[in-house]
């Protein structure tokens, strides 16, 4: 049973490909290496003992989706690629819209092509936009705040619509809440380029003495301590979802969306307190003004995913903040 998983190279990807292979599925990877290495698919392959086969190609590439499709009897698709960064997003859309969007179209059509009608989409929390929390899936959602949140929102939407054209289709969206983390070997595990964007590579940045301190976006929220809330999700967690939903799709589950969060809200000082922790390193920190998009707070109701998938979050947060860090002192320079 072959699972083709697009961006597998990538940070929740790499990691879904040790879950799948662990589990007996044989995996194929198709990335074109724009936020990865591939040196990354060579430590999933040390971490599970097994091999998985690999194409250099952009979905945006109908020819060299096809190929793949005809080089192997694909069961299910886990559809990772995309483009993340939301800040620069808003800075350049149209390549946003072009990668995620029209990549997604290009693919899907390859798929429908050749029979292969199972797919898993890496949506996110952000297309609830400003709704009550905790955030359940039967709330409306399209109120999305960036340019790259809107490519997670309309690709859920041309699912859908593929749904009623071919109930043939069966389609899993899983809306990630916020994933941290890294395999437990330290082999794997978030490597952004530049300055990072998000909370804990941030963090573990400055822990580790590269970035000289990092700035809370904002201390006067209506929150417990002024920070902002979020549902933090270890990878390793969210990359078993990944599996529980491919099953799913087995059974002909038709078109679903899930939460895939703990269900539980860290404040901002929270992850740094549990990280300091964790390391046991101090970290210099000041309050600073918000960011332009943020919400208050938000986290998952994740009973759907717990009953329909079987799945469940397993790791805390100090697992969370312990697997970082390994992960960071050991690739002090990331992965090449
Ligand atoms: P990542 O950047 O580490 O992984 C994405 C992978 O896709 C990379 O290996 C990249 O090289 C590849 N890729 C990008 N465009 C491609 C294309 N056109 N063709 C082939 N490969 C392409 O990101 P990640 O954190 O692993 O996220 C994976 C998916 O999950 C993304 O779609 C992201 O939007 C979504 N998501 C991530 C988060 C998060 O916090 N990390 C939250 C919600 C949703
Ligand atoms: C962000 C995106 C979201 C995307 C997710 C994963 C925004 C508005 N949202 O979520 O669409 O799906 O990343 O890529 O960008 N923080 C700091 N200092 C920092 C960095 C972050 O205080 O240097 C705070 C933020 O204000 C936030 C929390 O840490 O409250 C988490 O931030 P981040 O890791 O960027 O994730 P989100 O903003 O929740």
């Amino acid at each position: 049973m072959k699972i083709l998983v697009t961006g597998g190279a990538g940070y929740i990807g790499s990691h879904t490909c040790v879950e799948l292979l662990e589990a007996g599925w044989e995996v194929v990877v198709a990335d074109n290496y724009s936020n990865s290495v591939p040196a990354v698919l060579d430590r999933v392959e040390a971490i599970t003992g097994k091999t998985l086969q690999r194409y250099e190609a952009d979905i945006r590439d109908r020819s060299a989706m096809d190929r793949i499709f005809e080089e192997n009897e694909i069961q299910a698709v886990i559809h990772f690629a995309g483009l993340k960064a939301v800040g620069e997003s808003t800075r350049i859309p149209l390549a946003y819209y072009e990668n995620n969007v029209y990549g997604s179209v290009v693919l899907f059509e390859s798929m429908a092509a050749h029979g292969c009608k199972n797919i898993v989409f890496s949506s996110s929390a952000t297309v609830y936009g400003n709704n009550p929390i905790p955030y359940e899936e039967t709330m409306p959602v399209g109120d999305v705040s960036s340019p790259y949140g809107r490519t997670k929102y309309f690709i859920e939407e041309i699912l859908g619509d593929l749904y009623r054209s071919d109930p043939d289709w069966s389609i899993s969206l899983l809306r990630y809440f916020n994933p941290i983390g890294a395999h437990e070997s330290g082999l794997i595990g978030e490597d952004p380029n530049g300055i990072p964007n998000n909370l804990m590579p941030y963090i573990s940045r400055v822990a580790i003495g590269k970035l000289p301190l990092l700035t809370v976006f904002g201390g006067d929220y209506d929150t417990k301590d002024g920070t902002c809330i979020r549902d933090y999700i270890h990878v390793v967690d969210l990359a078993k979802a990944h599996v529980c939903a491919v099953r799913k799709l087995m059974d002909g589950s038709g078109l679903q969306a899930y939460n895939i969060g703990n269900g539980k809200g860290y404040s901002v000082l929270d992850i740094i307190h549990a990280f300091e922790k964790a390391s046991g390193v101090k970290l210099s920190y000041v309050i600073g003004d918000r960011r332009p998009g943020d919400l208050p707070a938000f986290y998952a109701d994740a009973s759907k995913a717990n009953r329909e998938l079987g799945w469940c979050a397993a790791l805390d947060i100090d697992k969370m903040c312990l697997d970082t860090w390994n992960f960071q002192t050991k690739n002090p320079d990331g992965i090449h």
